[in-house]
């Protein structure tokens, strides 16, 4: 079931939802605020709905505060503020969401819970009504198994945070329709996102190319190499990452990262290269979630102390470093050595 280049070039001459067309979000949580701002922003009515009480009026809540944040910086007109607030309306029950033309479902990332909601949903919303799912890497083919029209169900995976990061992965299950597939693309490009499309495949793309980066730093932190300030540092001041491993699981959620790693272990029938931590599964027994729960491998909020890198502690200058050899991937380090007068590198004195 490749996906074709013609469906793609078709997909790119597909119109999107209408913008008048209401939207439905479900689940207010980190990403589900996020996307429902998306949509709002891009001018549709949008209905946000969550199971656990309260949780739509704190999304809306952290949704002004960011838009504001913006208004502040001269980034956004406070009109525009008040029109996407104006677009966002929480729903009280799942029926509120029959008029939607699209929902997406951003809740727990458990298959038998997504796959319970999106069968109800089905039967509240019209026929035409697209079921897209947010998750992170289960299977779209199986989410859509439980449905009476699977064709309509697609994966519309957005990034943390939605409104700032621009891919998208629209995934595609076995049954999902190419005009279901197109419909999805063209709505997230006119969203201002860049889609791309992937099969569902266990991690889709971006996760099963990052589960190592994640894995293995905690392999370290488990084998005692180094703490995950240390580690971050490494990564992000050297590696040019724009953020460690340690501080991107707390951004994203350690029970949604330890989820999507059991998924994609189990996916691959157990394939050791990825297994879950034992030490990360501690965390979220305790409920150490990262920054939604104020702490994870961090302790987060305005009392929270920023950690510090355990760096090597400066020493004197060298009075010569000698290279014999080409210097490769070095000579940036010895051209600025003999910039700053440091040393006298040898054979390039
Ligand atoms: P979260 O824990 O911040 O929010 C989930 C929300 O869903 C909660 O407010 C919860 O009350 C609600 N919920 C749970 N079960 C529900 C149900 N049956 N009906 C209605 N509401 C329900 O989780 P987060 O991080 O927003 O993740 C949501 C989904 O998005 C997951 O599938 C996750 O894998 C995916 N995702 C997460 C990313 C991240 O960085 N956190 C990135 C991309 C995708």
């Amino acid at each position: 079931m490749a996906v074709s280049l013609i469906d793609v070039r078709q997909a790119a001459a597909m119109p999107g939802l209408d913008k008048d067309t209401p939207v439905g979000v479900i689940g207010a949580g980190t990403m589900g605020a996020g996307i429902a701002q998306v949509a709002a922003a891009a001018g549709h009515p949008v209905k946000l709905f969550d199971s656990q009480p309260g949780a739509v009026g704190r999304a809306l809540e952290r949704i002004g505060t960011s838009l504001e944040r913006r208004v502040e910086r001269g980034r956004m007109e406070a009109s525009a503020r008040t029109a996407i607030l104006d677009r966002l309306t929480p729903a009280t029950h799942l029926e509120d969401l029959s008029d939607t033309g699209l929902v997406i479902e951003a809740i727990v990332e458990n298959l038998a819970v997504k796959q319970q909601l999106l069968a109800r949903l089905e039967k509240i919303v019209d026929t035409t009504a697209i079921l897209a799912s947010n998750t992170s890497s289960l299977s779209i083919t199986a989410i859509a198994g439980a449905l009476t029209e699977p064709s309509r169900c697609v994966g519309m995976h957005f990034f943390n945070p939605a409104p700032a990061l621009p891919l998208v992965e629209i995934v595609t299950g076995l049954a999902t329709s190419k005009a279901t597939a197109a419909t999805a693309q063209a709505t997230a490009t006119a969203w201002g996102k860049q889609p791309v499309r992937a099969k569902s495949t266990p991690g889709f793309i971006v996760n099963r190319v990052a589960r190592p980066f994640y894995g293995e730093a905690l392999r370290l932190l488990q084998e005692g190499a180094a703490d995950p300030a240390t580690i971050d540092t490494v990564m992000r001041d050297a590696g040019g990452f724009r953020m460690g491993p340690f501080e991107l699981m707390d951004l994203i959620g350690l029970d949604v990262n330890y989820a999507v790693t059991s998924t994609v272990y189990a996916a691959f029938y157990n394939d050791p290269r990825y297994t879950p931590s034992l030490l990360q599964k501690e965390l979220v027994d305790a409920g150490r979630l990262g920054r939604k729960s104020g702490q994870g491998f961090y302790a987060h909020g305005d009392a929270a102390t920023a950690p510090t890198a355990k760096l090597a502690a400066p020493a004197p200058k060298p009075a010569e470093i000698e290279l014999h050899g080409d210097a490769g991937l070095l000579a940036p380090l010895v051209a600025a050595s003999l910039a700053v007068g440091a040393v006298a590198a040898s054979p390039w004195a």
